[in-house]
């Protein structure tokens, strides 16, 4: 007998799945029922599914794989979360669905993106990435190296609100508010030239944390000979940036920890039992500076000499007290906790790690901190509740010669997993379990954390692992290293994709792969070539935490997300001159500017504050003047501001950059520019 509609819900084979089991799915039915199944599927949709698979190629798991991560035309909310990529040299942030990993949008950062108008001589973008970019070497910064985004948490859990990034190269930081998906600022973080992992957020927001990555040369001006006063000559900084209450840096607020100049790399902060403390690893405790043309071991061999490198264990509530009490120096403009202070007031401890460590991740507990060694195949668990107690016992075996006090490797460790080969970072479930890269092996391992998750024998036991294509660096498991991590997928990061996507040329894209947590194995779902820069690391979150705008309130500056002074209604529309000044409050609508001529004297200074006075979702205008290198992106409700001097004589037709309406060809105006 055929099987009804309900007995395939019940075997399982639901939904889309279900129009495959003529055939596919209908393989995988239980007691012999698969000719029933085949029969009922051989017309209608099941036939449909089954000659779409044949023609395609597809297995009956490649059906399934298909089945769990499409999202059906029109479905707004198949995506149940985002992931917040970074751009690695593109600068910006990638905004990709989850499960489909269909790009949503790509956001500009550090870099200009002209398609936002972001950096293209309008207000509500130019000063931001102005602010951020001065720079006595180059004049002006037009790139970033976006590496580890965090975003705003509240009681551990992402709140939706904000999202910072950092840019590896140059020592920078970004905060993009959720609502409009736009980076509101960037900010030159004093003392830090280059920043890899050590962004992100503590539990409550109390701080966005960035610290360096290769250490700052003190003293800029005596740079002659300082590679061979490494040790002296060189310091890390770990940096505390309040926010106010938009999320944005508050340098009155915010602080710094001097380090060893161990190039401080992954860090992480605790979380429950371990808030108040963050925890930074560092891979150069050997202090190597290179000068392989000069006989001496390059950086790559002086920095894994040693057996181990030093776990950062700082206590950021006991620094905000001393930063209370001025116990800091000021340099550049940055209150700093300086090294000898934090190592005699217990601000900071040492715990050795294997050597060339890369992640340092808190589990969701906060009661474990979880380290992984590049050239050890072992993730190493070390317990809040041993290095609480050693520091308490003061159970140290030492001192670095800075002072600071080092940690006994077998009080504070809990146990080690030995994973395989290369592993580099770790993500977390809802359900004990840590997912780490492994970088040489290009795998995922599933292994078992401690007590309470699991005792005995169960505990710090390695369960599963997937390959993946090829050369895995970070993973993220949905929300997986907030306090309650949500499972169900994990992306892969692979660096290499050689043989996974069509030849595009010889630089070839990046690979995500989605891999399916819900099975008892891990299984790869989907491949997603990534050709815009290398993505380095990424935020899960899931989508309904997200409660952005369709539209701005009309007058709305995206700078300080108020009401513009500049802002107009439809006919109140005007020019003054002043001088050699021209003023013009300008109303952007379907299908018009208003004004549309606009004559000026070259040499004029031209200053237009622009209105888009539309409500409707979707109805954005850009605004761009051929040759001058003005080009905005004005969504609805948006005002912004040009401000530039009219250099060049001519008439230069400003038109419509959006395809907003029939008429879009006509949005079009004149700048007249008299000599
Ligand atoms: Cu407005 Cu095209």
């Amino acid at each position: 007998m055929p099987l009804t509609r309900r007995e395939l819900i019940q075997n399982g084979a639901v939904g889309a799945a279900a129009l495959a089991v003529g055939g596919v799915i209908g393989k995988n039915l239980p007691g012999g029922k698969e000719e029933e199944a085949a029969s009922q599927g051989a017309t209608g949709l099941a036939g449909q599914a089954q000659k779409v698979a044949d023609a395609r190629k597809l297995s009956p798991d490649d059906v399934t794989r298909a089945v769990k991560t499409f999202v059906a035309p029109g479905n707004q909310h198949g995506d149940e979360f985002f992931l917040f990529s970074s751009g690695g040299h593109s600068g910006q942030v990638f905004v990709i669905g989850v499960p489909s990993l269909r790009l949503l949008k790509i956001i500009g950062v550090f870099t200009p993106e002209p398609w936002q108008g972001h950096g293209y001589g309008s207000d509500s973008s130019s000063p931001v990435i102005k602010a951020g970019t001065s720079n006595p070497a180059s004049g002006m910064l037009t790139w970033g190296d976006t590496h580890h985004p965090a975003f705003s948490e509240t009681k551990g859990e992402y709140d939706g609100r904000y999202c910072y990034i950092n840019d590896r190269a140059n020592g920078r930081i970004a905060m993009i508010d959720l609502r409009d998906f736009k980076t509101k600022q960037i900010l030159d973080v004093p003392n830090l030239q280059s920043s890899h992992g050590g962004v992100f957020v503590t539990q409550d927001t109390e701080y966005v944390h960035i610290s360096t990555k290769t250490p700052t040369l003190v003293d800029m001006s005596k740079a002659d000979g300082a590679l061979d006063r490494f040790p002296d000559a060189f310091r890390g900084y770990s940096t505390f940036l309040a926010v106010d209450k938009k999320g944005r840096f508050d340098m009155a607020r915010s602080f710094q920890v001097e380090l060893p100049p161990y190039t401080q790399d992954l860090s992480d902060s605790g979380k429950l039992v371990s808030h108040g403390w963050v925890f930074l690893n560092s891979y150069n405790s050997e202090m190597a500076a290179g000068g392989n043309m000069e006989g001496k071991p390059a950086i790559e061999t002086g920095a894994s000499k040693g057996d181990y490198d030093f776990m950062h264990v700082i206590n950021w509530k006991k620094a905000v007290e001393l930063v209370a009490a001025g116990k800091t120096m000021t340099i550049n403009g940055m209150r700093v906790v300086t090294l000898e202070t934090a190592a005699a007031e217990g601000v900071l401890y040492l715990a050795p790690e294997p050597r060339s460590p890369h992640g340092v991740d808190v589990s969701p507990n906060g009661a474990y901190l979880v380290v992984a060694g590049k050239l050890d195949p072992h993730v190493t668990v070390y317990g809040w509740d041993k290095v609480q107690k050693a520091i308490a016992a003061k159970d140290f075996s030492g001192k670095d010669r800075y002072g600071v006090p080092i940690l006994k490797f077998d009080s504070v460790v809990s146990g080690q997993v030995e994973v395989g080969g290369g592993p580099l970072h770790t993500q977390f479930d809802e359900n004990g379990y840590g997912y780490t890269s492994l970088f040489v092996e290009s795998a995922v391992a599933k292994w078992s954390l401690g007590e309470p998750y699991f005792k005995g024998d169960k505990a710090l036991k390695l369960v599963d692992k997937v390959s993946v294509q090829y050369n895995i660096g970070h993973l993220v498991a949905m929300e997986g290293d907030t306090v309650k991590p949500q499972g169900k997928y994990l992306v892969a990061l692979n660096k290499w994709s050689i043989d996974r996507f069509p030849t595009v040329g010889t630089l070839k894209p990046q690979n995500f792969q989605l891999v399916d947590l819900t099975g008892e194995k891990m299984n790869i779902l989907s491949d997603t070539p990534i050709g815009m820069g290398e993505p380095h690391y990424v935020q899960a979150i899931r989508a309904d935490r997200i409660k952005a705008w369709e539209v701005y309130p009309v007058g709305t500056n995206p700078l300080t997300m108020e009401k513009d002074p500049n802002a107009i209604e439809l006919g109140k529309e005007r020019v003054e001159r002043k001088g050699t000044t021209v003023e013009v409050w300008a109303s952007v609508k379907r299908s018009n500017f208003k004004p549309d001529n606009l004559v000026v004297k070259k040499g004029d200074r031209v200053i237009m504050h622009l209105t888009n006075t539309e409500t409707t979702p979707d109805a954005t205008h850009g605004f761009a003047i051929p040759r001058y290198n003005i080009n905005c992106s004005l969504d609805p409700g948006e005002v912004t501001t040009v401000d530039f001097i009219a250099s060049e004589a001519g008439a230069f037709a400003f038109y419509c950059t959006e395809f907003c309406s029939a008429l879009h060809l006509e949005m079009q105006g004149w700048l007249m520019v008299t000599s």
